[in-house]
């Protein structure tokens, strides 16, 4: 059985009772969400169901049980979730939650610490902080239960609901594009899917490097707010091939790293637009899982290819990389130097609309939902 969590309403030790009036002092927390209850013993909240696979319908908003957070683990108020791609395959049944996960969807929120699990003490975390966090679902929800190593503090100068679309897009662009393709500065990157909620952060962060950075979109409205995030070559792939355009930006050389969401139809002319010592990171499969990979050309050139998903990695690997944020990337975002894009916020009651904002890709950045 899992021992007690220190809650707000309801604190069971001396030490719990005392923590949260600390709390109370430090930070004023809002009141308890209207529509949360007490269910027997069990208090309630709400959360967004997916009924069953299906289209944006399936998603709904319900009464469920609070979650209790484990060792090592805090329980979030969320203030605000936002979407992510993945939410989507998860709705049509094609990426369920990896094991232990929250079954809701949401990778990722802002809110307030409102109670610690066992182990956390030594965490430096309080009941009443404003945090942020990398989930592994369960952010479209009114509580969620945070491992320690996934809270990052918000930005100063953030505010909370921007700050619930940083942590999954910072996360991936920081492990993909700095720790694992290693990108410096004076390098070139090219980053797909420009207007996205990972491209406009990754056109910032690279830029903010000193890299030089390519992007690819589907219309002149998101190629024009790439360059003004930083992007120096912007190619409209519905009316140019990439890989001819990057050759002719680069005499021929090609680019670095190329950070590519679309998998199986982009990898020939992702590899065929490479310089030699060249990194291609793939994050996403919307384009398909498989392709041919010409190694010949690999070889030739000494490149290499990555693939990674964040949401299936190791609590031990999601600390690191979230460490690797705050230090990083965080003093960038205080700076003002990479902002968060929201394209627009909606209520959570309302996800469904959300999903299909981001299906039609009308958005440029983040959809915020809150609660
Ligand atoms: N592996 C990981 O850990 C991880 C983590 C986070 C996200 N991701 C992946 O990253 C991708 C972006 O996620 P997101 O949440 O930021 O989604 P999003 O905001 O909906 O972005 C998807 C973008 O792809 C663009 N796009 C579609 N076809 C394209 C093409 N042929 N070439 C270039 N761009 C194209 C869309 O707009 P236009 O067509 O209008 O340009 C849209 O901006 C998704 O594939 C997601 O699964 C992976």
């Amino acid at each position: 059985m899992r021992a007690a969590a220190v809650r707000c309403g309801k604190p069971e030790t001396a030490a719990a009772r005392a923590a949260v009036s600390r709390a109370g002092q430090r930070s004023q927390r809002p009141s308890r969400p209207a529509g949360t209850e007490t269910v027997g013993t069990l208090r309630s909240m709400r959360a967004i169901v997916i009924s069953e696979p299906g289209g944006p319908e399936r998603l709904t908003l319900r009464e469920v049980p609070d979650p209790e957070p484990g060792p090592g683990e805090v329980l979030v108020d969320v203030a605000a979730t936002a979407v992510n791609r993945a939410d989507i395959n998860q709705r049509q049944g094609n990426y369920p939650p990896p094991p232990g996960a929250p079954e809701y969807p949401g990778l990722e929120c802002s809110g307030h610490i409102a109670a610690l699990g066992p182990e956390t003490a030594a965490s430096g975390w309080h009941v009443g902080d404003q945090v942020c966090a990398l989930l592994s679902g369960g952010g479209y929800a009114e509580r969620v239960a945070v491992p320690v190593g996934q809270l990052l503090p918000i930005p100063a100068g953030i505010g909370l609901a921007e700050a619930a679309g940083l942590p999954e897009v910072a996360c991936t662009v920081w492990s993909n594009i700095f720790m694992t393709a290693g990108l410096r500065s004076g390098e070139t990157l090219l980053v797909h899917g420009g207007g996205s909620g990972i491209g406009t952060f990754a056109v910032q962060l690279a830029h903010a490097w000193g890299a030089r950075v390519f992007t690819t979109a589907g219309s002149d409205e998101k190629l024009q707010r790439c360059r003004e995030l930083g992007a120096d070559v912007t190619i409209n792939y519905r009316e140019e091939e990439f890989a001819e355009r990057v050759h002719a930006e680069t005499d021929g050389a090609g680019v670095d790293v190329i950070l590519d969401i679309m998998g199986g139809s982009y990898l020939a002319a992702n590899v065929r637009c490479l310089a030699v010592n060249g990194r291609l990171t793939i994050i996403g499969l919307m384009g398909g899982r498989s392709a041919e990979l010409d190694l010949g050309r690999m070889l030739v050139k000494r490149l290499s290819v990555h693939a990674t998903s964040l949401r299936s990695r190791p609590r031990a690997e999601k600390a690191a990389i979230v460490q690797g944020v705050a230090e990083h990337v965080w003093p960038l975002v205080e700076a003002g130097t990479v902002r968060p894009i929201v394209d627009r916020e909606m209520p959570l009651a309302e996800a469904g609309e959300a999903h299909r904002t981001m299906e039609s890709s009308a958005h440029i950045g983040k959809i915020v939902l809150t609660t």
